[in-house]
């Protein structure tokens, strides 16, 4: 036993004395190592009368883990003063700047989808989000598209095994707003939409819109054309004509397409307009559908349709960007070509 005192005081002391880490290594090979001390101590285990091999057992174990501990320690000073070796020799200037970290900047989707929220908050309207998994009641039937209904061909839909969908549109939050918030009512939903489409220049299989509704006493279609008028002129940056024709769409009565004079030539009787690819010399180019929502629906969210009325818009965010910009490709938002993104950096 003695001698094992003896063993752990000597490896104490030569930890505590090295110098560096290598030297710190050497005693740990001396004592720990698989020919090291400790080792030779066990084997005498045999040698002792049975009664005396626990104590004898524990005391080398006890031994072996003080070991360790100031090992442990003594690396740990070490490194410590190496470090602060290191950052106080030549070539190392504290002041000097560090290296820039290369930051990311905001998605375009994003950005739009902020500038909106932006404007549709200066006009009132609260922001919402709902579910991207979403029952078929309230993406098709609460919207006046029960399961023959026609208009659910032009929905690609992922069904998802359980029966649910993932959202085809963000119009189901309507029906979500309205339920849980009654009227009068004005809300925006920005979000992701899915749909099982073959992708090509503009058609994404995953895209954004984001959803508008206005319901209270009175609002008539004066309220949409204001409304859309104000926000298209804040994101377009330029003063604009609208004009509406007639589009079908369920849960709209009336419905319709929204278009903007051009943006890139300035519309018809502008010089440019005869050789504008974008409008193709038509002067408009369409920018969203709308419209007054349907009784139908109004019903669906537990409102009285002789009481309330109520307009509604489905905004595409990546085509709202596209025209901004003139990005002719709506694969490059989820292309992951850094070209393309750092074109959207914000100063
Ligand atoms: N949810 C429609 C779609 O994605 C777009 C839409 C049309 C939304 C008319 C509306 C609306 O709110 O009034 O096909």
């Amino acid at each position: 036993m003695s001698s094992l005192a003896e063993l752990q005081a000597r490896a104490l002391k030569e930890i505590r004395e090295a110098a560096d880490l290598e030297g710190l290594k050497r005693v740990e090979q001396v004592y720990l190592g698989k020919k090291g001390e400790l080792r030779q101590q066990l084997g005498q285990l045999s040698s002792l009368p049975k009664e005396e091999r626990p104590a004898f057992g524990k005391a080398v174990n006890d031994c072996k883990l003080a070991i360790s501990e100031a090992l442990e320690e003594r690396e740990r000073e070490l490194q410590a003063a190496e470090l602060t070796a290191r950052l106080s020799g030549e070539g190392f200037d504290p002041t000097e700047p560090g290296q820039p970290f290369e930051t990311g900047t905001l998605h375009p989707i994003s950005q739009i989808t902020e500038e909106l929220v932006d404007v549709f908050q200066g006009l009132g309207f609260s922001w919402l989000d709902g579910p991207e998994v979403e029952f078929e009641y309230y993406n098709f039937d609460a919207l006046g598209i029960p399961g023959d209904h026609p208009a659910r061909e032009s929905h690609d839909t992922f069904w998802l095994k359980d029966g649910n969908v993932l959202r085809t549109h963000t119009s189901p939050v309507q029906i979500r707003a309205m339920e849980r918030f009654g009227a009068p009512l004005s809300v925006i939903v920005p979000g992701r939409c899915f749909r099982n489409e073959t992708v090509d220049a503009s058609h994404e299989h995953t895209f954004y819109q984001m959803e508008g509704l206005m319901v209270g006493r009175d609002i008539s279609v004066s309220h949409l054309v204001y409304t859309m008028k104000t926000c298209l002129r804040e994101i377009l940056k330029r003063d604009i004509e609208i004009r509406l024709r007639p589009g079908y769409f369920p849960f709209v009565e009336p419905g319709f397409e929204l278009d903007v004079n051009c943006p890139f030539c300035g519309g018809i009787g502008s010089p440019d307009c005869k050789n504008c690819k974008v409008c193709k010399q038509s002067g408009w180019i369409e920018m969203l559908p709308c419209g007054m929502v349907h009784p139908d629906v109004l019903r669906s969210g537990g409102l009285d349709p002789e009481e309330w009325t109520g307009f509604a818009f489905g905004l595409g965010l990546q085509r709202l960007v596209m025209v901004r910009y003139g990005v002719n490709d709506i694969r490059d938002f989820t292309g992951g070509d850094l070209r393309f993104l750092r074109q959207f950096t914000r100063v």
